[in-house]
């Protein structure tokens, strides 16, 4: 696998090692086509998270109907000795940073901070999530990996960690972006870069009411919409497509097979020029931005019974809005489907 490391010197802290292993552009443009011509246009949502992308989630992650950080953050706040406990010693891995605050609660729960490897998509903010991040924590050892978590991987020969016992870290609900098979997949990879002994603390949003589900993501002040429509913006702007952002509008709503859809809707007929292909938009027609499945306490044990994990342990807050479940990597033996 050929990685680029880099070091770059936050103001305070240890330098940050970087490895870049993010696809070239070739590669994303080619799934960016192969999305807007099935039957049903979908881009995936990991184009969401640009610059301004990132910046916008942060920007609903503070929204009053966003119940979801919130109340993870509460659950992982309440619940922080017992987690950190439970964690132990070893290397912390997260999946898809963002701006790395969920982990500080777990730092500032642990007896010693652990070597800490943050991998996400958005190259920039990984950067200056981890120059923050040991600006707070000087004696920090961070290591960010740009990397699209989705495709197969295993990572780099880190020095630091070739040791260590590995822990992963995937809150935000962010395993709801994968359809339940494609979480399966991603969980059994993420089994295998844990290795034996491995743990896993996830973040899965429970089901509720659509009163509450809908409005988080579909906010009155339109950060959603905004951070949805950002994609069309990306896509015009990295990789030269055409599409007209006010002939879309933003829609969002719970399809009780258990998931929110997102999605931009075309206003009109029309055809969007991209790589030298035309796309056609019919009226009404929508592009799927985003899935976000929500499981109850038995459908998701179950889902990570399947890619190889035992639920040791389910942290959930008083209203049962969201839940943090505690993994740990089966034993061959226990296994559904050997590998
Ligand atoms: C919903 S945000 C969650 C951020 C943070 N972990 C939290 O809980 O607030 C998802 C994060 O995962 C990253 N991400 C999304 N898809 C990814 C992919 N396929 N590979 C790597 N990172 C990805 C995004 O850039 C973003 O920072």
């Amino acid at each position: 696998m050929s990685a680029t490391l880099t070091s770059n010197s936050p103001v305070l802290g240890s330098p940050i090692q970087l490895y870049d292993l993010h696809p070239p552009l070739e590669d994303l443009r080619a799934e960016v086509l192969r999305g807007l011509s099935q039957p049903q246009k979908s881009i995936s949502p990991k184009f969401l998270y640009d610059k301004q992308g990132a910046e916008l989630f942060d920007a609903i992650c503070t929204l009053d109907e966003y119940y979801l950080t919130r109340t993870e953050m509460a659950i992982l706040t309440t619940h922080a000795q017992e987690i950190a406990d439970w964690i132990g010693d070893g290397a912390l891995i997260e999946f898809g940073s963002g701006s790395s605050q969920k982990i500080r609660v777990l730092f500032d729960a642990m007896a010693s901070l652990p070597t800490y490897v943050a991998l996400d998509i958005s190259k920039q903010h990984l950067q200056e999530s981890c120059a923050d991040l040991v600006n707070v924590y000087p004696n920090l050892l961070a290591i960010a990996i740009c990397t699209d978590y989705t495709q197969s991987f295993e990572l780099p020969a880190i020095p630091a960690i070739a040791d260590q016992r590995r822990v992963g870290f995937f809150p935000g609900s962010s395993i709801g972006n994968l359809e339940p098979d494609e979480a399966v997949e991603f969980l059994k990879n993420v089994a295998g870069v844990l290795g034996a002994n491995g743990r896993l603390l996830v973040g899965v949003d429970l089901k509720k009411s659509t009163a509450i589900l809908e409005p988080a993501y579909d906010d009155a002040q339109r950060v959603s919409a905004a951070f949805a429509m950002n994609l069309l913006a990306r896509i015009n702007r990295e990789l030269g497509a055409d599409f007209d952002l006010n002939q879309f509008h933003y829609r969002a709503f719970y399809n009780p097979i258990g998931r929110i859809e997102m999605g931009l809707v075309s206003h009109i007929d029309q055809t969007i020029h991209f790589d030298g292909v035309e796309i056609p938009f019919r009226q009404g027609e929508t592009l799927r931005t985003e899935y976000s499945y929500k499981y109850n306490l038995v459908e998701f044990q179950q889902l990570a019974e399947q890619a190889g994990f035992q639920t040791k342990a389910i942290w959930t807050d008083p209203q049962q809005w969201f839940s943090v479940y505690g993994l740990e990597v089966m034993p061959p033996s226990l296994r559904q489907t050997p590998d």
